[in-house]
């Protein structure tokens, strides 16, 4: 068995800053499917949000309640307020630590302007903002090797768990195909987000509800799951994110007929809405028919920004537009969709980043989640474009320090060490000896498609139900598939087959929770309730699995600061 004080699940940026924090004192553990560098974080692209007020004056408090109204009056600001409050500490640490920000011509970290945040509040790297703040972590995590292990191209099947206290995971090894037990004092889930269960999507491969699924297994609730955010940019067909910075730098958005409809939506904000408003009006616009080319896009026009200011400030997005569609985005408008792109939903933390089981907060000791996989809730019903990043190192420190503060002095649990393996090998036997017909790439296409369709930007029940119940029938094929590769070396098929199996149970959860929600708040939009309900909804849900099927209950919302109001832009 092997042993570490913490073990940290997911190296994205939460995972890294949790790492760094929490061994200053212990020995942690890392362990991811990929490799640091490769994490979803480094897809991050246009900025870090903090009130630093480089451009224009700016405080904190309009940082705060810029999230809460973009949010849509649905998140904790209790929370929201420690953590924008956090933010220009963190930024300043993170050029300390070496992380290269674009600058201002007299030499202050520059600033631009991002969605649904009424002043420049966007610390940015050109559109590499993820990248630059990732190697920089990794970096500092290297230096730090002696009291961090990570453990590269391991995945984690399930929690341990004994009564209240969680012991370890279970993980194995994807080159060499070992079941192994890891023991730990404290374990922490930075494992993502789970976007990868739509059609198009931002979302790297990796992005599969796999740490959301395993707490979920174990009888944790997930929190808000319904509250799925579509970037209003992806590139069309391929969801491949082109930065809202594009708009930030004054990039315009233009229907079939080539008006800059945002007119009707948002006249105050525009192009600069939040990003719930955009993507809906994009949709409205392909839905009337007024698509470019009658196609399911719209187009994003850079031109007029000018060759040098998209050189020095867009150079990424630029040229995933070549290499993607052909299109050089100097000379000619982007086609873009909206694109499934962040969880404002997940595991239910407390601002500790304990995870926590009900509404009255009752922790499960040893358990801590930050970054995309946990819902404190900061970001409410919609997530303001560059606060993921500060949400994923202000939290990561966080859970760093809670777990120091638990895991500190404290004596391991009890594991059973043979029959945690044989729980997971058994799982892994059950799948190599299907000898169906289906196929699960074709079981994932049609999940990916139903969720697109039935449960997107516009949701109703009649589509919900419809998508409920192909879920089930997924399901069932999904018992029915046949492996290919029996070997144990580097069978990515069949961690492919369980990344699946926790797609298919996330998007019943989406579908479930949304079918749950009857108002139209932030990014859960029901066009057969078009209002939000503050009476009846003004809550979390919190969705148990029960041997009956989901079970919704509910988490009142802290309001401190800011009276719910009308949202309008
Ligand atoms: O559009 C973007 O650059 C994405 C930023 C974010 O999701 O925070």
């Amino acid at each position: 068995m092997i042993e570490h004080d913490v073990v940290i699940i997911g190296a994205g940026l939460a995972g890294m800053r949790c790492a760094l924090e929490a061994s200053k004192e212990l020995d942690v553990a890392v362990l991811t499917k990929v490799y640091p560098s490769r994490s979803h974080s480094g897809a991050a692209q246009g900025g870090i949000a903090a009130s630093l007020g480089n451009s224009e004056p700016d405080s904190w408090e309009e940082h705060m309640y810029d999230t809460v109204k973009g949010g849509d009056f649905l998140n904790d600001q209790d929370a929201v307020e420690e953590y924008v409050k956090a933010a220009p500490r963190i930024i300043y640490e993170l050029e300390h630590m070496g992380c290269v920000f674009s600058r201002t011509p007299d030499g202050k970290i520059a600033q631009r302007k991002f969605g649904g945040h009424s002043k420049p509040r966007a610390c940015f790297s050109a559109d590499r903002t993820g990248h630059a703040i990732l190697h920089a972590l990794h970096e500092q995590l290297m230096k730090n090797a002696k009291s961090v292990k990570i453990y590269n191209e391991w995945y984690m099947h399930s929690l341990i768990i004994d009564g209240d206290r969680c012991n370890g995971v279970v993980v194995s090894n994807i080159q060499t195909g070992e079941v192994e037990v890891i023991r730990a004092k404290a374990v922490v889930f930075c494992t993502g987000g789970y976007g990868r269960v739509y059609k198009i999507t931002s979302n790297a491969f990796a992005s599969t509800a796999d740490g959301v699924i395993a707490a979920f297994e174990v009888g944790i609730p997930l929190e808000d799951p319904e509250f799925v955010q579509f970037h209003p940019s992806g590139l069309f067909r391929q969801g491949i994110l082109f930065s809202e910075a594009a708009r930030g730098e004054g990039a315009y958005l233009l229907n079939g007929k080539g008006e800059r409809f945002m007119e009707n939506y948002a006249p105050s904000r525009m192009e600069l809405a939040p990003r719930d408003i955009v993507s809906r009006a994009e949709q409205s616009e392909i839905d009337a028919g007024r698509g470019v080319n009658g196609e399911d896009c719209i187009h994003l026009d850079l031109p007029h920004l000018g060759e040098a200011r998209i050189l020095e400030r867009l150079p990424q997005i630029r040229q995933l537009g070549i290499d993607f569609l052909g299109i050089d985005c100097i000379t000619d408008p982007i086609p873009i969709q909206p694109t499934a792109h962040y969880s404002m939903g997940g595991i239910p933390v407390d601002k500790f980043c304990h995870v926590i089981l009900d509404a009255e907060g009752t922790k499960m000791n040893g358990f801590f989640a930050a970054g995309e996989c946990a819902c404190v809730s900061v970001h409410g019903g919609n997530r303001l474009g560059t606060n993921s990043l500060l949400d994923a190192v202000v939290f990561g420190e966080r859970a760093g320090k809670s777990v120091l503060e638990y895991a500190r002095g404290k004596d391991f649990g009890n594991v059973n060490e043979g029959q945690e393996k044989t729980k997971v090998l058994e799982k892994f036997e059950d799948v190599f000896q299907r000898d169906g017909s289906e196929s699960y790439k074709d079981i994932r296409e049609d999940m990916k498609e139903i969720m697109m369709s039935h449960c997107g930007v516009f949701r109703d029940e009649k589509k919900l139900k419809v998508c409920i119940d192909t879920l089930k029938e997924l399901q069932v094929r999904f018992k029915k598939g046949k492996v290919t590769d029996k070997g144990k070396i580097f069978n990515t098929e069949i961690y492919e087959i369980m990344e699946l199996g926790n797609m298919l149970r996330m998007s019943e959860v989406i579908a479930e929770a949304a079918l749950y929600r009857q108002e139209s708040r932030g990014g859960h939009s029901r066009t057969d309730f078009p209002k939000r309900d503050d009476e009846k909804f003004l809550h979390h849900s919190m969705v148990y699995d029960s041997p009956d099927g989901f079970v919704i209950k509910t988490k009142p919302v802290v309001i401190t600061k800011y009276p719910v109001t009308e949202r309008t832009y």
